[in-house]
């Protein structure tokens, strides 16, 4: 088992988002997690990556608990989030965003590799690796987020609506690199609104109503 959340309460301040969540991720599991605006999707991925304080309920990532710890420790663990796009380094380069994935020692040695598997999992970003993060396209821009989250070793990735954006063409190719990521053995759960969107990709579905979970799909 990857990932086990039991009954998890987040607040921001006084208001309560998260009523008590509880969910499994298998070790090598496409877990998707829909749900409509501002029921709690992004708060969720955000409290298991250690960017949300919860405030009760626990969280164990293979058998350790989790709660607590900081963004920058789970990241060391494996555990990476992967942000809307706007959280890349406008000014900086496509490949300077990269290498700044790898920022822990464990990353960086293995850097040169990770960065072969990113550039042919997306070679525009190979093209582009001169280019400034600001510049490039609604796609590209997805992409690197994705690509630097493989650079920082991810073991779990938490990727946060990917398809956000995106013209339905190019959602497709995004969500078949996501499944590719996955093949590769990382764990992922991915946040997106529609479940027609992922259903014949994901390994299960956890639907988020109003800060609870309200249905399992399927498994
Ligand atoms: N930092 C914050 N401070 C206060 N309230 C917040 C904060 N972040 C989110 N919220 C509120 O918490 C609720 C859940 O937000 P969250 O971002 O988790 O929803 P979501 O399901 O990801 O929505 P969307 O599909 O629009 O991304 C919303 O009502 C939102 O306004
Ligand atoms: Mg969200």
């Amino acid at each position: 088992m990857s990932l086990e959340i039991r009954d998890l309460h987040v607040f921001y301040g006084d208001f309560h988002v998260l009523h008590g969540v509880s969910l499994t991720v298998e070790e090598g599991q496409l877990a998707g997690v829909i749900g409509a605006n501002g029921h709690g999707k992004s708060t969720l991925l955000k409290a298991i990556c250690g960017l949300v304080p919860v405030r009760a309920g626990s969280m164990t990532y293979r058998g350790e608990r989790i709660n607590g710890l900081s963004a920058p420790d789970l990241v060391a663990r494996g555990i990476v989030y992967v942000a809307e796009v706007r959280h890349l380094f406008a000014q900086m380069t496509v490949r300077e965003n990269l290498m700044l994935g790898a920022y822990l020692p464990r990353a960086r040695k293995a850097a040169a590799r990770n960065l072969d598997q990113v550039y042919s999992l997306y070679p525009r970003l190979k093209e582009r690796e001169r280019q400034l993060a600001g510049t490039l396209s609604g796609g590209e821009a997805q992409m690197l987020a994705l690509g630097r989250g493989l650079m920082s070793e991810a073991a779990f990735m938490a990727i946060d609506e990917p398809s956000l954006g995106l013209a339905p063409g190019l959602t497709a190719t995004m969500l078949d690199t996501i499944q590719a990521i996955n093949a590769r053995g990382i764990t992922i759960l991915l946040v997106e609104q529609s479940l027609a969107l992922i259903a014949d990709r994901v390994h299960a579905v956890h639907e988020i109503e109003e800060g609870r979970i309200a249905a399992l799909a399927h498994a």
